[in-house]
C-alpha cells in the first residue's frame, strides 16, 4: 500500500502540545519543591509491574492519557534520591537547573562526539577544563564526559594497558602479550574496576586485590611486596590503582605514597574518585585527597557529588597523546578537516578519538549551566557541608548507647549500627537489616547496608545537596525506635 500524504513525527496540534509540555514543566517544578512532602521510596505493586507487558501500541495514544499515565504508573516508583532523605547508595540528587539543560539539549537533539565545529563541543571542553581547575589536575590533560565512572575507569584503564604493554597491543590483541600483565588496587576498591580489566582482556586473576589497613585504605608494604613477588614469577605489573573515596567507607588511599610507588615500579598510577574527588573544591578538605593531582588518570562522576542528574561521568588523563592513542580511529567518512575547515578557527579535537563511544549525548549541558548558576565557591560549600553532616551524624550515634558506629568517619559516608546487649553479631546482622527494610519501606529514609570486617552496618552516603541536620535527627530516632520494637 502507498501513502500520498508525507507524514513526520511532529505534533498534529502543536497548540495542544504546548499546553501539555506547559503542565508537565509546572508538574515537575511541583514535584522537585516538594519532595521533602513525600516517602522517600515506594515499591511498584504487581499491578504496576504487570501495567507493562504487552504488545507494542499499533496504532497513536493520546499525549495527555500517555502523560496520565507516565503520571500513575512512572513517577511514584522512583530510586527517591533526589529525596533529602536518601542516603543509600552514593547517587546524586539532580539540579533544577540541570533538568533544564536536558530539556533544551534534547530539544536540539544534540549529539556530541565528532565534529569539532558543534558549539557543544566547545561546552563539553570548557566543563573538562573546569573539572581540571576545580580538581587541581593539570591543564595540559586530555578528558572526556562518560556515561559515569564505570566508563571512566575503563577508558583510563585502556590508556593504562596500551601505554604500558611494551608492545603494539591495538594491532596484535592481548594474546601476543609475552608477559601476563597485573593491576593492582585494594580490597575495598569498585566492582566496576573488576569489569573494565575483564573487558580489557587482563581476566580477572591479573586485577591483584591488595588488603587494607585499619583504615581500610590499601596497605602500602602487602603492595609492595606483591608487586615484588609478582615480577618474581614473570608476570608484567602495568598500573597501581588508588581510591579517593571507598564506595563503602569513604576511605581515601594514601595517594601520594601510591603516586611514588607507580614511578618506582614503573606503572601507570589511575585514581577512582568517583564521588571522593570532590573533596578537592572544599577548601577545609582538600587535604584528604592530597596526591590525586599526581595520576595519570582520574575517573570521577558530576552525577554523584557534583549532584548532576544521570548520566555524566569524566575522565582525565595526564598525557593527552596516550589517551588519543588508544582510542583514536578515523574511518573515511569520518575524515577530520573536511566539513569543519575554517569555520571556527579554534583547533579542537574530535572527542570521539578519546573513548569507545562515537555519537553521545550532550551531558555537558547539564554541567555547564548549573556550574554557572551557582559558581564554583558554592559547590565548595556543600561539598563541606556534606562532610560536616557526616561528622554531625557520627556524634548523635556515638551519643546513643544503642547505636555503634563502625569507624571513625573519613569523608562523607557514615556506617553504624543498632545494637543490643546479649545479641550476637549473626541476630544482629539480621536485625539491622530488617531496620533498613523498615526504613525503607515505610519511605522514612533510604539507607543501605554493607559488610564490614564481617558485620553488617547501616551505610549513610552523603552526596545529597538538599539534606539538613534535622534529617540526621530524624534518621537516629527512627533507627533507634525501630530496633527497640523489633529487638
Ligand atoms: C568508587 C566508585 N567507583 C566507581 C563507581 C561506578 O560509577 P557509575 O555508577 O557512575 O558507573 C562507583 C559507583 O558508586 C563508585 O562508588
Amino acid at each position: 500500500m502507498t501513502h500520498d500524504v508525507e507524514e513526520t513525527l511532529d505534533p498534529d496540534d502543536w497548540k495542544a502540545m504546548r499546553a501539555l509540555g506547559h503542565r508537565m514543566l509546572d508538574d515537575a517544578l511541583d514535584y522537585i519543591g516538594t519532595l521533602r512532602d513525600r516517602p522517600v521510596w515506594q515499591h511498584a505493586p504487581p499491578e504496576v509491574k504487570a501495567h507493562f507487558d504487552g504488545v507494542p501500541p499499533h496504532g497513536p495514544e493520546h499525549p495527555d492519557e500517555i502523560y496520565q499515565e507516565y503520571r500513575d504508573y512512572i513517577l511514584p516508583y522512583q530510586l527517591g534520591n533526589s529525596h533529602p532523605r536518601f542516603w543509600g547508595w552514593i547517587a546524586g540528587s539532580g539540579t533544577v537547573m540541570g533538568m533544564y539543560a536536558e530539556m533544551l539539549a534534547s530539544s536540539m537533539d544534540a549529539v556530541s562526539g565528532a565534529f569539532s565545529f558543534m558549539s557543544n563541543n566547545y561546552v563539553e571542553s570548557q566543563v573538562i577544563g573546569w573539572c581540571k581547575a576545580m580538581l587541581g589536575y593539570p591543564m595540559t590533560a586530555s578528558g572526556l564526559l562518560t556515561s559515569g565512572c564505570s566508563a571512566s575507569n575503563l577508558i583510563a584503564l585502556a590508556a593504562a594497558r596500551n601505554t604500558k604493554a611494551g608492545f603494539d597491543l591495538r594491532n596484535e590483541g592481548m594474546q601476543n602479550a609475552k608477559k601476563k600483565m597485573t593491576l593492582y588496587c585494594s580490597d575495598e576498591a569498585h566492582s566496576s574496576l573488576q569489569k573494565a580489566v575483564e573487558l580489557l582482556g587482563f581476566g580477572n586473576d591479573a586485577l591483584r586485590r591488595i588488603p587494607v589497613n585499619d583504615h581500610l585504605q590499601i596497605d602500602l608494604a602487602a603492595l609492595e611486596a606483591r608487586i615484588k613477588e609478582d615480577r618474581a614469577d614473570g608476570f608484567h605489573p602495568v598500573c597501581i590503582i588508588g581510591a579517593a573515596g571507598t564506595t563503602n567507607t569513604g576511605a581515601v588511599d594514601d595517594l601520594h605514597a601510591l603516586a611514588d610507588i607507580s614511578t618506582k615500579e614503573g606503572c601507570w598510577f589511575h585514581v577512582d574518585g568517583a564521588f571522593g574527588a570532590w573533596a578537592a573544591i572544599a577548601p577545609e578538605s582538600r587535604h584528604l585527597v592530597a596526591g590525586m593531582e599526581r595520576a595519570d588518570s582520574l575517573a570521577f562522576d558530576l552525577h554523584k557529588w557534583m549532584y548532576l542528574q544521570y548520566p555524566v561521568g569524566c575522565v582525565l588523563i595526564r598525557d593527552a597523546e596516550l589517551h588519543r592513542r588508544a582510542f583514536s580511529l578515523t574511518p573515511t567518512y569520518l575524515a577530520h578537516g573536511e566539513g569543519d575547515r575554517g569555520l571556527t578557527g579554534v583547533d579542537l579535537p574530535w572527542l570521539d578519538d578519546y573513548g569507545f563511544e562515537l555519537s553521545r549525548g550532550f551531558h555537558a549541558l547539564k554541567a555547564w549551566m548549573t556550574i554557572k548558576e551557582q559558581g564554583t565557591e558554592k559547590y565548595g560549600r556543600l561539598i563541606q557541608q556534606n562532610i560536616e553532616q557526616a561528622h554531625y551524624l557520627a556524634r548523635l550515634v556515638e551519643a546513643a548507647p544503642e547505636l555503634e558506629l563502625a569507624l571513625p568517619v573519613s569523608l562523607n559516608i557514615v556506617n553504624f549500627r543498632y545494637k543490643k546487649p546479649g545479641m550476637n553479631d549473626e541476630r544482629l546482622d539480621h536485625l539491622n537489616k530488617q531496620i533498613e527494610l523498615h526504613l525503607q519501606e515505610e519511605g522514612i529514609a533510604v539507607p543501605s547496608s554493607v559488610t564490614i570486617r564481617g558485620r553488617r552496618y547501616l551505610h549513610i552516603a552523603i552526596t545529597n545537596h538538599r539534606s539538613r541536620k534535622e534529617d540526621f535527627d530524624l534518621l537516629v530516632r527512627e533507627v533507634i525506635r525501630a530496633g527497640n520494637s523489633m529487638a
